[in-house]
């Protein structure tokens, strides 16, 4: 089967290209990031970003059948995402994939935004088995889940407020780097120097898997307000640092007890905050230590794309063998609970 996959829950345009025949493979696949427009803004605006999700679809679709090599009608099926995200932006996806889907007479497939992430390390070379304990820590959701299968995800913890990625975009507005803060945080920390600022490790020690981040940017913040009117770039690098090394040390020590407490062998980390390089090197010299082994997706596949909607689809159409309706009404679910897909 030839599958599409669209994905515009949020900033990115992504639309890509599957074929199940075989172990499956990503033909073709393609993103355009909004960042630049947003930019001015210091955060998403969401009506632009639906704007722009409209601007940019047909566009980046006839560009992947291109690289593909593959026509229009030798389409299966259009996934997208259905949730959770900004209402608008989903519902651009949602229209272009029903419209193209009862142009062509093929199912449309409506698929969680975090199932796409969690499954999407199944598109690298070295693809994880089942069962497995993912880290979900992107700019919307910082959660711990046990994964048993295509649509058995059961929730063992997740923050309390902000998500991970949050507090780094929020903690780079108040060091004065552009948005979205997390890359631009985690270049600025590689120059600066541990140790300068103790910075508190939210629920570090609370016994279970809940996380907590937003003490963490209010210490930040607190910091910040103490130094000098113009803080130099050094105490910025050094305050950077510090902030991603107190993050890293609870999202590791959270992993740590999920893998210890669930007896499972294999970590699953995805999402946007899943690209942070100190993040996985504590994860690897964790899973080390511990014998556990860390997945990643491939780095471009750690933020938004359609590549992992594409293969959701894909594995859940395997995995049911569903007869898929073809419904002319549809909506979209800007919150869903992920724990509620069977
Ligand atoms: O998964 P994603 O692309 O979008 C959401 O569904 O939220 O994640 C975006 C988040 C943003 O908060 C961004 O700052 C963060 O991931 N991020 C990073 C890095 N790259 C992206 N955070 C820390 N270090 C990075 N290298
Ligand atoms: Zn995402």
């Amino acid at each position: 089967m030839l599958i599409l996959g669209i994905e515009t829950s949020c900033d990115e345009t992504g639309v890509a290209l599957y074929e199940t025949a075989g172990t499956g493979r990503l033909l073709a696949h393609a993103v355009h990031s909004q960042v630049a427009m947003h930019e001015a803004y210091g955060g998403v605006v969401p009506e632009l970003a639906s704007r722009d999700h409209i601007r940019r679809l047909t566009p980046l679709a006839r560009g992947v059948f291109a690289q593909a090599g593959r026509a229009l009608d030798q389409l299966d099926a259009v996934a997208y995402t259905e949730g959770p995200g900004l209402a608008g932006a989903l519902l651009v996806g949602a229209s272009f994939a029903h419209a193209l889907a009862l142009a062509l007479d093929v199912p449309a497939i409506g698929i969680h935004h975090l199932e796409g992430h969690l499954l999407s390390p199944l598109l690298s070379a070295r693809p994880p088995g089942f069962p497995f304990v993912a880290l979900l820590v992107s700019g919307g959701h910082t959660q711990l889940m046990r994964v048993d299968g295509i649509g058995r995800y059961a929730l063992l913890g997740e923050t309390q407020d902000d998500a991970a990625g949050e507090a780094f975009d929020k903690t780079a507005t108040l060091l004065g780097l552009g948005y979205p803060g997390g890359p631009e945080l985690a270049r600025l920390a590689e120059s600066g120097v541990s140790g300068h600022h103790r910075l508190p490790r939210p629920m570090i020690a609370s016994g279970n898997l809940e996380f907590s981040f937003s003490g963490l940017k209010t210490a930040v913040m607190l910091l910040v307000r103490s130094a000098d009117p113009d803080p130099d770039t050094q105490f910025r690098a050094n305050v950077a640092r510090d902030f991603q090394d107190a993050i890293v040390e609870v999202l590791t020590a959270k992993c740590a007890r999920a893998m210890e407490t669930t007896g499972l062998t294999r970590l699953v980390v995805a999402g946007g905050v899943g690209a942070n390089r100190a993040l996985r090197a504590s994860l690897d010299a964790e899973g080390a230590r511990r014998g556990f082994d860390v997945y990643y997706p491939e780095t471009e596949l750690c933020t938004d794309n359609g590549a992992m909607i594409a293969l959701a689809a894909a594995l859940r159409l395997q995995q049911e063998g569903r007869q898929l309706r073809k419904r002319a009404a549809f909506g979209v679910r800007p919150r869903w609970d992920l724990e509620t897909l069977s």
